[in-house]
């Protein structure tokens, strides 16, 4: 642990236990792992807790049209632009406690180390919880982020069961892209998130500086065969769907292992029909997400792995739909926000270790909005997307050292 910072009433170990806190019970919507998709009750149940613990650190709070919460600690001037500090508090299934939650709760202790130093700064600070970065529940990821910076449209939200959600929260579809924010509401975007890799961990550092987020995009790849009996199908007259996409699959991994060193696909989402062991399957449904540093790759990839999937359903008779449910492109951090943060990292006695972001983070929809930048914790073995994803609370108080360095940083430039 961390000798406490300098700094009065400030805490990353608290941000990390409120993670904990978060990290089952009602927090999530199986008993046995940690699952909380968007517009969940479980959700909900999270929502209800950080805004209390936003009220206890001085600030207002609100839910918006997309369920995001938002908090709010005013400036020294009501209404000025604000810094946007947060993250995501959906989760993927059986989840790690920290990947979206911690940069939430660090952006409330910054907050609440302001308040109880009595500092009123230039600008506001808003801390964002979003509801949807994961895309764990619906299709589509980065609902509640790219909705506030503008990036969807009506025929985004064409989703089957979002409208029913969002009344279970008294939040009605048709008032979504009314949580779109306007670039002069703020000064920039921060956020602090786990590094979910191996790297800072291997050169023993406890911080790193995001330098660009990968572009990312997102399939559903769906094969129709022939279902038939598993005991009367000859093998040669089987037209099945599995074996289709068993052979898809592995060609997919193929063309990512021969690409570039940043190239990465994966098949995460998979699921058989009828379901049943005496049934050839007649339908295969399963994801493609495909990512590189730069679009150039990941393109060419896409392209590539679009193709042969294509060409495999062929030769085997079996009809193939391919639907791109999200393009993102690489998002590159902005160069005063970096610097800002260099210089905050650098005045609290870290060494500056800059580093691309392979996961995707709602910062990547943020940068369409203010300038953005990213801050990233070490976290054990990297693991993340997995119960055992772990930070130091040490760590964690260093990140909020860095994150209030910041905010001073940036007053003075503000200032000048
Ligand atoms: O998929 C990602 O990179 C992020 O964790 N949603
Ligand atoms: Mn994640
Ligand atoms: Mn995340």
């Amino acid at each position: 642990m961390h000798a406490n910072s300098p700094m009065l009433g400030m805490s990353g170990a608290r941000a990390v236990d409120r993670c904990d806190q978060l990290g089952g019970g009602r927090f999530s919507e199986s008993a046995e792992h940690l699952f909380r998709p968007y517009l969940s009750r479980a959700h909900r149940a999270a929502v209800d807790q950080v805004a209390d613990w936003m009220k206890d650190a001085g600030m207002t709070s609100r839910i918006d049209p997309s369920g995001s919460l938002i908090g709010r600690f005013e400036g020294s001037v009501a209404g000025a632009p604000a810094l946007l500090i947060g993250s995501h508090l959906d989760s993927v299934r059986d989840a790690g406690r920290y990947d979206g939650p911690l940069g939430v709760m660090l952006g409330i202790e910054c907050v609440d180390a302001l308040r109880r130093q009595s500092r009123t700064l230039p600008f506001a600070i808003e801390v964002a919880a979003f509801g949807d970065e994961e895309g764990s529940r619906f299709p589509s990821a980065m609902l509640c982020s790219r909705a506030m910076a503008g990036l969807i449209d009506e025929s985004s939200l064409e989703i089957d069961g979002l409208a029913d959600a969002l009344a279970e929260w008294r939040l009605d579809r048709r008032d979504f892209l009314a949580a779109r924010r306007d670039p002069t509401e703020f000064v920039g975007y921060l956020e602090a998130h786990i590094e979910q890799g191996p790297v800072l961990e291997s050169e023993n550092l406890a911080l790193g500086i995001v330098t660009a987020i990968a572009a990312q995009r997102r399939y559903e790849v769906t094969l129709r065969g022939i279902a038939g009996h598993a005991g009367t199908n000859s093998m040669g007259l089987r037209k099945d769907a599995l074996t289709a996409a068993a052979e898809a699959i592995l060609t997919i991994e193929n063309i990512a292992r021969a690409g570039a060193a940043d190239l990465v696909a994966t098949v995460g989402k998979i699921e058989a029909l009828p379901g049943v062991a005496n049934v050839v399957p007649g339908e295969a449904r399963f994801s493609i997400d495909v990512r590189a540093g730069t679009v150039l790759v990941r393109d060419h990839a896409a392209d590539e792995i679009v193709g042969r999937v294509s060409a495999i359903a062929a030769e085997r008779g079996i009809a193939c739909t391919i639907t791109c449910l999200h393009d993102l492109a690489p998002s590159p951090c902005a160069a005063p926000m970096m610097r800002r943060l260099e210089q905050a990292v650098t005045a609290i006695g870290q060494p500056v270790r800059k580093l691309v972001s392979g996961a995707g983070h709602d910062a990547m929809a943020l940068a369409a909005l203010t300038p953005m930048a990213m801050l990233f914790l070490r976290c054990k073995d990297g693991i993340s997307h997995n119960p055992a994803e772990s930070v130091l609370a040490g760590d964690a108080e260093l990140a909020l050292s860095a994150l209030l360095a910041f905010v001073e940083i940036l007053t003075e430039d503000l200032h000048a």
